[in-house]
């Protein structure tokens, strides 16, 4: 502090310390009385938050305009698989009951639109879909589509306690996690953006329903999967293929699925389809 002191009243006081944020706040909550100081230090503060803001506006429109020229190749080049079962359909309003007379899932993989914490936790990059309040999510049967089978359930680090509470509520017992690190095409660690720490990796809890469906085979899957992170919010493949050793020729669902998804032999429900 001393230092800063003795070099400030010669230059700028800019100029001739650069401190980091932290530091800036440590002086002005523990020791700073002159008031030209605390100014100069506040509009440091003031001006490092203006230029984030701006920083991640750019970043913002970036990955829009990649979004956009990426979803326009992707559908240009989109051919569904020959067997899968799209379903485009709202889950509001789609017919539960009436699916659930027809078919009884061994699996049931879902990837909700869970709606983001305050505080711009994905610093600037926009969301290109529908997000669902919680209360809509829960409204979905998943139990009655079910009578002995798992539950695939992808969560963001807010809704972990809320999904615990759904797959209760659901009548779902917890029996695992899947942790998918996400990787560069150089196979490094592919860190992205989060609150408070910097994210690598999403988790699927899986949770079951009755008893183990008949082709259940014990242990076949790991519970790490590492692959290339992919398009906004899209999940890898190595999950169905690990499910459907798990439970081979099951029968299969995936609710908000988008058309990268679909698969042969899979039910699929989403909007985007
Ligand atoms: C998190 S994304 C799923 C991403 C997907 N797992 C993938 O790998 O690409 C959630 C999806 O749910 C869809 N969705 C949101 N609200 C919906 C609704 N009311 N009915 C059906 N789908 C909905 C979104 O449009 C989006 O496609």
């Amino acid at each position: 502090m001393l230092q800063y002191l003795e070099e400030s009243s010669s230059s700028t006081a800019m100029e001739a310390i650069p401190l980091s944020m932290s530091e800036v706040e440590n002086i002005i909550v523990d020791s700073v009385t002159d008031d030209t100081i605390l100014a100069l230090l506040q509009k440091e503060i003031q001006l490092k938050l203006e230029i984030e803001a701006v920083q991640s506006e750019v970043l913002l429109l970036e990955k829009t305009l990649n979004l956009n020229q990426e979803d326009e190749r992707d559908l240009a080049e989109f051919e569904a698989p020959k067997w899968c079962v799209p379903i485009k359909a709202n889950v509001m309003t789609f017919d539960w009951d009436k699916l659930a007379k027809n078919v009884q899932f061994d699996v049931i993989v879902t990837d909700p639109p869970w709606q983001l914490a305050t505080n711009a936790p994905t610093r600037g990059v926009a969301i290109a879909y529908q997000q669902l309040p919680d209360v809509c999510i829960e409204d979905i049967p998943f139990h009655k589509l079910q009578t002995n089978g798992f539950l695939f359930i992808w969560v963001i680090n807010n809704k972990y306690a809320k999904a615990f509470e759904l797959m209760e509520k659901w009548g779902y017992t917890y029996v695992d996690d899947i942790t998918w690190v996400k990787q560069t095409v150089n196979r490094r660690m592919a860190k992205g953006h989060g609150y408070y720490l910097q994210h690598a990796k999403e988790t699927c809890l899986v949770a079951r329903k009755g008893n183990d469906p008949i082709n259940f085979r014990r242990s076949v899957g790991s519970d790490v999967i590492f692959s290339e992170r992919r398009g906004q919010s899209q999940k890898p493949e190595e999950l169905y293929e690990m499910i459907e050793e798990l439970v081979p020729n099951g029968k299969y669902l995936e609710i908000f699925g988008r058309k990268n998804n679909l698969r042969d032999y899979w039910v699929t429900i989403g909007n985007e389809l």
